[in-house]
């Protein structure tokens, strides 16, 4: 009876063991190691930015410099290395970190790491290899720069604005609600005008239309008849018009 309480009482404690280990590498994020077989053995040297915070670095450890010498990461980004050299045996160690890993000739070797903390990582070789293995080194950035820069919003612009500019409208009308020579062009959509002749109109796209290409036909009250007939396509003008549309 004994004996099956202590087989018992191992089997238990071995269970314990083992997921406590389990436990571990889950939490505690140790990644574990691994050779592949199946890829293979390169000497060229990447990065690879799979997705936002996510590397895949492919590491050339060879006499006596890693590749790439300088790699650029963000801060909170998981990294799979892959390491691997076309000489000898190296060995890959990020200082500050528990990232340890062997190139071996022949062979590629993989682990994860996730950089939590900002800074500037050494990059040494811990296994002898020649004359310069002391000097071997490399460096790995965890820095915010790292980020591709975010893309600037595109403020769609309207090509009747630039046209406006072009055709050298603002010169005389606004689009800011000031008075010029000409009524200035914000809130001019959809509003009602009156005219020189006391007559009343609602500026929509029909009247604007008319406005660009035959300045004189009606004449805002309280302004001169002094805007030029522009050489303004047609397909311009609805281009202008939809831009002073948005100026409200
Ligand atoms: Cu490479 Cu020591």
């Amino acid at each position: 009876m004994i004996e099956k309480r202590i087989v018992i009482a191992a089997a238990i404690f071995m269970l314990a063991v083992t997921g406590v280990i389990a436990l571990s590498v889950r939490v505690s994020g140790i990644g574990v190691p691994t050779c592949l077989t199946d890829l293979r053995p390169f000497n060229e040297g990447k990065v690879i930015e799979q997705a936002p915070k996510h590397y895949e670095i492919h590491y050339v450890a060879r006499m006596w410099k890693f590749e790439p010498p300088d790699i650029s990461v963000v801060p909170g980004s998981t990294a799979d290395i892959y390491v691997s050299t076309p000489d000898v045996t190296h060995g890959v160690n990020i200082v500050g970190t528990n990232f340890n890993l062997m190139a071996v000739p022949g062979a590629v070797n993989y682990r994860r790491i996730k950089f939590d903390k900002a800074g500037d990582y050494l990059v040494v070789c811990n296994e002898y290899c020649g004359a310069q293995h002391h000097n071997m080194a490399g460096w790995i950035h965890v820095t915010e720069k790292a980020a591709a820069p975010p893309p600037a919003p595109v403020q769609a612009e309207l090509p009747g604005k630039k046209l406006l500019e072009q055709y050298a409208c603002t010169a005389c009308h606004s689009v800011d609600g000031t008075v010029g020579t000409g009524p200035t062009l914000k809130g001019l959509f959809g509003s009602k005008r009156v005219m020189s002749d006391g007559t009343t109109v609602v500026a929509d796209e029909e009247y604007l239309e008319e406005s660009i290409e035959k300045p004189d036909a009606k004449i805002v009250k309280g302004f001169e008849p002094a805007m030029p007939v522009m050489p303004i396509s047609k397909e311009e003008v609805h281009e202008i018009i939809k831009y002073i549309e948005t100026l409200k």
